[in-house]
């Protein structure tokens, strides 16, 4: 049986684990962690393997033939080199990497190599996914109005800029991954501008990031998106992770991991639209009838991720990887370059 090793036995962590004691075709072989006790809970949920907190011992006993590299953002580098450098084929969390000149040279390294390397986008695997590239295929999109607001997660290195990357980096690049995925076009220009200060030394101490940024995003085909997102509000404030897709004749409310509503893409839908709509005459419309063809989430998103990537390397074809490592570069750089923005309070070029 091929082995699998994990490193980084966290929060996400945890996620995969759950999802490779689905697998039963292959075998969990090694655990490593800076602290111990993580590597060691590991193998005791997965019920076999060796539990180790240097990565470098663990690839000498156990010879893994991939592995799961789920480590804090600033992390990363030299895993991923001795990883590249072993051949062995690795799944990394995103954003892989807050240094866009490391990144672009792992993936420089990993493309020499011929490796199967994938990233953390899971939500491309939605089966929501199929119904929403299908209406950006048939309506040609103007503009997507997109937003993402919640509160803080609870991880040591998430409430400093410097070793999250900050918010729009750290969450919402799931958001800017999908809008590259569903338009098929990149970004061209970004203008980000970020407010932080609304969340206090007092209420959350150690915390030094943007609560809430937005940005305007122009695509290689014209396609504009505004992007609204934070981390300030409290139980009950967040909204959904939502954008809507407006063409001229259709419209599409993407919920992320959720479901896609789509309305006016058959005639009857036309005529009724949703209440609150302004109509093609530009009145309000108030007809509340539920209308709208919505697909919902169906899939374990999550688990179809990770099996692909394992049937990528037990197969040794890496065709149905969604997010390759090399494809996952650039929704990093596309977030990084919103960060020069609001830094430098200028429209950035996003180049990769
Ligand atoms: N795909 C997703 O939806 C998703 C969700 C949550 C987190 N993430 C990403 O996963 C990454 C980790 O997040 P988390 O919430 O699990 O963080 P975490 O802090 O809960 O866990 C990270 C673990 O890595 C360990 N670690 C750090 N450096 C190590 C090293 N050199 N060797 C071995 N272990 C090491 C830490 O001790 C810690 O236990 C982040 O980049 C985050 O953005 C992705």
């Amino acid at each position: 049986m091929k082995k699998l090793a994990l490193i980084g036995c966290g929060g996400i962590g945890a996620y995969h684990l759950e999802h490779f004691l689905q697998f039963h075709d292959i075998e969990l072989a090694g655990f490593c962690d800076l602290i111990l006790e993580r590597a060691e809970n590991f193998v005791k949920q997965a019920g076999s393997g060796k539990a180790y907190t240097d990565f470098m011992t663990m690839y000498d006993e156990i010879a893994p033939d991939m592995v799961f590299i789920c480590i804090p953002p600033t992390c990363h580098g030299r895993i991923e080199f001795e990883t590249i450098r072993r051949g062995i084929p690795f799944f990394v969390e995103k954003p892989l990497a807050l240094d866009m000149d490391l990144a672009k040279e792992l993936v420089r390294q990993v493309e020499e190599k011929g490796l199967i390397a994938a990233s953390g986008f899971q939500c491309r695997y939605d089966n929501i996914n199929d119904a929403a590239a299908e209406f950006v295929e048939k309506n040609r999109i103007l503009h997507v109005a997109a937003s993402r607001v919640g509160g803080i997660p609870d991880a040591p290195w998430w409430n400093v800029k410097s070793t999250s990357g900050g918010q729009l980096v750290e969450q919402t690049i799931h958001q800017m991954d999908m809008l590259r995925y569903l338009l098929k076009t990149e970004p061209d220009t970004v203008y980000s501008v970020a407010s932080r200060g609304y969340i206090t030394q007092e209420e959350n101490p150690g915390y030094f990031t943007d609560d809430l940024s937005t940005t305007l995003i122009t695509f290689k085909n014209g396609i504009t998106c505004t992007m609204m997102t934070g981390c300030y509000s409290l139980d009950g404030a967040s909204w959904d992770s939502k954008m809507t897709f407006g063409s001229r004749s259709a419209r599409m409310d993407y919920y992320l991991c959720t479901k896609t509503t789509m309305y006016g893409i058959d005639e009857q839908d036309k005529a009724a639209q949703v209440a609150g709509t302004i109509a093609g005459d530009g009145t309000q419309r108030k007809n509340d009838n539920e209308v709208g063809i919505t697909v919902e989430s169906q899939v374990d998103f999550g688990l179809v991720c990770d099996r692909t990537f394992v049937d990528a390397v037990l197969t040794g074809d890496p065709s149905k990887i969604r997010s390759p490592y090399a494809d996952a570069y650039k929704s990093v750089a596309f977030t990084m370059a919103c960060n020069e923005s609001m830094k430098t309070g200028l429209p950035v070029k996003v180049v990769y």
